[in-house]
């Protein structure tokens, strides 16, 4: 155990600077056992150094025409004013060229659920995405939840910002989709850094997305052109095929329903090259090799509802098994952010 956490120590460093620090891992890793537990880790450093660099077309906006029907997955088009800005969108509208659907904005974002407009219909998701539902809870999340993931071994989101841009050199220039922003920490730091053309804050929770607006709104010069805020279930994103650069997932792939329908939808939408960075905790510690335990996390997740046992293994082959490639991982204790790409 002692070795896994040393190892684990010294594999906390960017993409860059892996390999040497995977070295020093297998050196660690003299048991048999051990060496089995980290191999993946090496494999996947090593990985990050083959992301050739793809080259994106700046003069093309993507979000101005990335939008879609969640029923249809067919374009969009506004039947107002284009809104994409955080100020146009109350009152803009967009119908749907085949169902013709009309989605209509609210004060704070733009509504593309499936069941939107419904007027006696609800459905409730699992207490994973309804918790973040609860004003109280979008209320909390930047004011004292998000910096206790520091216990979990997340290193802040300034930190992780920074790590993630090692993953997403790629498709700089490109747009974004924050998924799961929440109250949009990740999301104003895509807007602010003027890395990417446009940035897309995207969550199912309407009041996590009212804080991210409210945060918008009191930061000095932030930049609200080309930063939209869309209200969406996951595993049915509103944006068409092979449209978007860029997914990132902070601290949200253990909240989602299905990640297997998640992660198949943030595939469909990546373009040719498109990058999948997400991060989350994990707990698979060189006891994830023993078949009963495997066999014990994978009953727990079923009472629970939620993944937050699934190991870099399964993530890897959860990608894998989506359609994405040149998976890549950084760890740090139970923190791991994971990168991969649609195929060229
Ligand atoms: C722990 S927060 C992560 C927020 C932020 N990205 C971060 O890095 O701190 C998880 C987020 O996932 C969102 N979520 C849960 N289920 C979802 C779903 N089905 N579709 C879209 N977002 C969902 C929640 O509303 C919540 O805002």
């Amino acid at each position: 155990m002692a070795v896994a956490i040393i190892s684990n120590l010294f594999c906390f460093h960017t993409p860059t600077t892996q390999l040497r620090s995977s070295h020093l891992c297998s050196l660690l890793h003299s048991a048999r056992f051990f060496r089995r537990a980290s191999s993946a880790y090496s494999r996947a450093f090593l990985d990050t150094k083959s992301i050739d660099p793809v080259e994106v077309d700046k003069e093309v906006n993507r979000s101005r025409n990335s939008l879609a029907c969640p029923i249809c997955y067919d374009s969009l088009t506004w039947t107002s004013d284009p809104a994409f800005s955080i100020d146009s969108t109350p009152g803009s509208s967009l119908q749907c060229s085949t169902c013709k659907k009309t989605y209509v904005g609210r004060e704070a974002y733009l509504d593309l659920t499936t069941a939107n407009g419904a007027k006696s219909y609800g459905e409730p998701m699992p207490p994973s995405t309804e918790l973040f539902r609860v004003p109280l809870v979008s209320f909390l999340y930047e004011r004292g939840w998000r910096q206790a993931f520091i216990w979990g071994g997340f290193p802040g989101p300034e930190k992780e910002f920074e790590l993630m841009k090692d993953f997403l050199k790629p498709v700089l220039g490109g747009n974004i989709i924050d998924a799961s922003c929440a109250s949009g920490l990740f999301s104003r730091l895509f807007a602010k850094s003027g890395l990417f053309s446009s940035v897309v804050a995207l969550d199912y929770s309407e009041n996590m997305l009212q804080q991210c607006y409210e945060f918008t709104k009191q930061e000095e010069n932030f930049p609200k052109e080309n930063f939209i805020l869309i209200r969406a279930d996951i595993s049915r994103l509103p944006f068409l095929s092979s449209s978007v650069d860029a997914v990132h997932a902070g601290a949200a792939i253990h909240c989602w329903p299905s990640p297997s329908a998640a992660v198949a939808e943030i595939s469909r939408v990546l373009r040719p090259g498109g990058v999948f960075v997400a991060t989350t905790a994990i707990f698979d510690g060189p006891f994830s090799f023993v078949p009963f335990l495997r066999e014990l996390r994978q009953n727990m997740r079923q009472v629970s509802g939620n993944y937050f046992s699934l190991s870099e293994r399964e993530f890897e082959d959860l990608c894998r098994g989506c359609g994405l490639v040149r998976f890549s991982c950084i760890r740090n204790g139970p923190f791991v952010m994971f990168s991969a790409s649609k195929p060229n």
